[in-house]
């Protein structure tokens, strides 16, 4: 269970992560928020590149950085994504995926909504029939 404050929380989180953006080609300036296991939450931005192909995206760098200080073992509860645009977005494809290693369908995933609001879903449901680990067994 994720609680309306640590959404809220997340989500403020994920508005302080996308103002660190380096996005000088697309200025989409994205942020993610990740609420793991043991409650802390751990940030990243989008990090553009000129080469535009190796953009890494907010949500990619927050795993990233959230196994680099916390080890191969994080399990993310919950994400928040932000832009800096006031736009609806939702997280692409790659993340999807990106996110699915750390966690299951039910994975709360936080989105800005159509007029700035704060909209919900899962994980299951942005990305049913995921690549999962267990077809390399
Ligand atoms: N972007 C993200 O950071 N996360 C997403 O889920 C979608 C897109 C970034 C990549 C690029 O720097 C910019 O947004 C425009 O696509």
């Amino acid at each position: 269970m994720v609680s309306e404050k640590d959404k809220t929380r997340l989500r403020e989180l994920a508005v302080k992560a996308a103002e660190q953006a380096y996005a000088p080609y697309s200025k989409f300036r994205v942020g993610a928020a990740l609420l793991l296991e043991d409650g802390s939450v751990v940030t990243g931005c989008n990090v553009e590149n000129c080469s535009y192909r190796l953009t890494s995206c907010a949500e990619q760098g927050a795993i990233a950085r959230a196994v680099a200080e916390r080890g191969p073992g994080i399990r993310v509860h919950a994400v928040a994504v932000a832009n800096l645009n006031e736009t609806a977005s939702m997280p692409c494809g790659a993340c999807r995926q990106t996110l699915s290693e750390f966690g299951g369908d039910g994975m709360v995933v936080l989105y800005p909504g159509e007029g700035g609001a704060m909209s919900e879903t899962t994980l299951g449901e942005l990305l049913p029939h995921a690549f999962r680990a267990e077809y390399l067994r």
